[in-house]
């Protein structure tokens, strides 16, 4: 039998390893055709069955990405529910019968094992994951608003138990090798070179499977399994609406009532897939995947590499952008006045290296590439340069004077100005092209989005590279144009100023930031000024409004920039905050309107924004939308939001 999907081979010691390289594609995912292949191989093993079976990625992207998106994004377009049941059972029963076979079977994981990958590494008998950076193992379905369908909720927790399961699995959070160990997901983590010799061994030995402490059993299989599932709907609840994401509660009921069993809810039933699928949530999560993947691919095909990054202004912004590029490995300077001032940034990077490297070498790595730099001798030799100094024209002007003429002529000038039009900053230079914005997000080192601003003048091909750039660090690329506000900020103004005029009307900011949460938001407008800070939102309103806003600016929002109650940053704003929190008193009824009138403005500015071509089409804008503002990601965004609402202007 010959395979397109697979590539099988035997060793000396009767081992059938199997290749797993989906044709005509980069990243290994799973559909209907690789389903049937892989059902066709173990019918071949049943007739011959080998000493055991190792699974393997031939693809250097990595393991096994999940299951086929665009099958299931089909699915949930056309609303097929006989399809849907199709594609469910047959990933089930598949792996149900690799679950069962007599043969040891293993999974070696290298790079991204996802969804569907995991749940048919679960179905092995051994795991092996390979200790890499790229290694990364997790039932991301959650976030398309579907559930691990192909065994996953069964699995999962009779590996790791309970509520470790429901941590991964509720949330789409992803583990490395290490904590795959340590969880009881991967039966070893070892380096990549001898990760074949100890599949062979595992295999060999063919030790008993991985089963759960006794306490961990109690919790999973025991008669505190109604207590988990209680525990886990509340944390979940927390979080999120059911009527908004139904997912996260469909799969806790799933593993109480059915044991992760796809084939016996009825459909219609919440917990059933094909009523998960059937859901505009679903609908709309997984067409964020894709708008996910297509500001991804805004930098597709450019071959710009930075080595070597040159900040310059180590303050909030500059010291934490400096930090993340050395966290993607990049070598970066960091330039202020004095080193006192680049000392804080440097002790945030170490920080933020702990906890997201945890790995004592890879810390210190990082920690090396990261230098500071008073003099700006790394101006002369970085491929990319970031100004971050204050927000003041005349500053910025020097600054970049003196870079035009000291940086290499083929580096990127890039500032990360919230508000000055690039034309402005780049009048001294003998060729303005060269300046481009790359505006990132405070905190960076959460915010995905950062916006590569093009300004009348700036060269194609340099923001061009500056989306290259910004995906080299794993950031999301949306391409704007340089107006007032850019995108984010532009549509976020009119939301937080109408939530002033409502704060001088007397209502309630727990009200008001109820009335978002309602709508999707996930977080209400008042915590979100008073943690972006107040003076920082005063200046965006200024920028985005202009004249106008000065003018009728909100009362309550002046008290408090008067008394320099500016939010979380001084411990007081409209909220006053404990230990990184607002204190809130109970939320009053929401009034009738209340949300649509908070969203409303913000509709109106992105229709009026795209119309102006400040994003290049409306579903770059949802994107933006979404991964900047947090715009309540299971609408779709603004502009599908209104579609569905029916409103033709979108
Ligand atoms: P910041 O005040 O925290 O930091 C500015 C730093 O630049 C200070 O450490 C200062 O010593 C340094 N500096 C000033 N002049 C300099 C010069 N000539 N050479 C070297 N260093 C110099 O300011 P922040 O908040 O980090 O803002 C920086 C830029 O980022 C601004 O353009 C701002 O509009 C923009 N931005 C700010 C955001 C925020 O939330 N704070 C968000 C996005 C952009």
């Amino acid at each position: 039998m010959s395979y397109e999907h697979l590539k099988l081979s035997t060793d000396e010691h009767g081992i059938a390893w199997v290749g797993i390289d989906v044709a005509g594609a980069s990243v290994n995912t799973l559909g209907t055709p690789v389903l049937a292949e892989l059902a066709a191989l173990l019918d071949a093993f049943d007739a011959a069955p080998p000493k055991g079976v190792v699974f393997h990625s031939l693809k250097d992207s990595g393991f096994i990405a999940g299951a086929n998106i665009q099958e299931f994004e089909s699915i949930a377009r056309d609303g097929d529910v006989a399809a849907a049941t199709r594609l469910i059972h047959a990933g089930y029963d598949l792996y149900e019968r690799l679950s069962g076979v007599r043969y040891p079977t293993l999974a070696l994981i290298r790079g991204f094992c996802m969804g569907g990958g995991l749940e048919l590494a679960m179905a092995c008998r051994y795991r092996v994951a390979v200790d890499d950076p790229g290694t990364r193992m997790g039932l991301p379905e959650v976030m398309l608003g579907i559930l691990p369908a192909w065994g996953g909720v069964k699995r999962l927790p009779q590996l790791i138990g309970a509520p470790a399961a429901f941590d991964l699995m509720l949330t789409g959070k992803t583990v490395d090798a290490k904590k795959a160990k340590r969880l009881g997901l991967a039966d070893e983590a070892v380096p990549a070179r001898i990760m074949g010799n100890t599949a062979r061994a595992i295999l060999q030995a063919n030790p008993p499977p991985h089963r759960l402490p006794w306490s961990q059993n109690l919790l999973t299989n025991g008669v505190l399994r109604g207590y988990v599932a209680a525990q886990a709907r509340r944390q979940v609840a927390k979080r999120v609406r059911a009527e908004h994401y139904p997912a996260p509660f469909a799969i806790i009921d799933l593993w109480q009532k059915y044991h992760g069993d796809v084939h016996r809810p009825t459909v219609g039933e919440s917990c059933s897939m094909p009523t998960l699928l059937g859901h505009s949530t679903a609908r709309n999560l997984i067409r964020v995947f894709g708008l996910r993947e297509r500001l991804k691919a805004q930098a597709k095909g450019i071959d710009f590499r930075a080595k070597h990054v040159h900040v310059i202004g180590a303050g909030v912004m500059g010291g934490d952008i400096a930090a993340w590029c050395a966290l993607r490995g990049i070598r970066v300077t960091l330039q202020d006045l004095d080193a006192a001032r680049v000392a804080p940034a440097i002790k945030r990077a170490a920080d933020l290296y702990k906890k997201r490297l945890r790995d004592e070498r890879r810390i210190r790595d990082a920690m090396d590439r990261l230098q500071p730099d008073v003099a700006g001798a790394g101006a002369r030799k970085a491929d990319v340069i970031i100004e971050a100094i204050v927000e003041n024209l005349a500053v910025k002007q020097r600054v970049f004077t003196e870079l035009e003429s000291n940086a290499r002529p083929d580096a990127l000038l890039a500032t990360n100005t919230s508000s000055i039009p690039l034309e402005q900053i780049a009048s001294g230079l003998k060729d303005p092209g060269r300046l481009v914005g790359i505006h990132f997000f405070n905190p960076v080192a959460q915010m995905m989005l950062v916006e590569v601003i093009s300004g009348a003048q700036t060269h194609a091909e340099v923001a061009r590279n500056a989306t290259a750039f910004v995906d080299q660090i794993d950031k999301l690329p949306l391409a704007c144009k340089s107006a007032p506000g850019f995108w984010v900020n532009r549509i976020l103004a009119p939301y937080l100023t109408e939530t002033m005029r409502c704060l001088d009307e007397g209502i309630a900011p727990e009200t008001l930031d109820e009335a978002a949460l309602a709508f999707g938001m996930p977080m209400g407008p008042v915590e979100l000024a008073d943690v972006v800070g107040l003076d920082v939102c005063a200046a965006v309103g200024q920028v985005v409004g202009g004249k106008e806003a000065l003018a009728n600016a909100p009362k309550r929002l002046a008290a408090k920039l008067e008394a320099k109650e500016l939010g979380k940053k001084t411990g007081r704003g409209f909220y006053t905050w404990v230990d990184g929190k607002p204190q809130k008193s109970a939320a009053g009824a929401v009034p009738p309107g209340l949300s649509e009138r908070l969203i409303a403005p913000m509709l109106a500015e992105a229709n009026k924004a795209l119309a102006e071509g400040v994003v290049e089409n409306d579903a770059l804008g949802d994107a933006g939308a979404i991964f900047g503002c947090g715009f309540a990601p299971f609408t779709g965004g603004p502009f599908n939001y209104q579609r569905a609402q029916g409103n033709s202007a979108a």
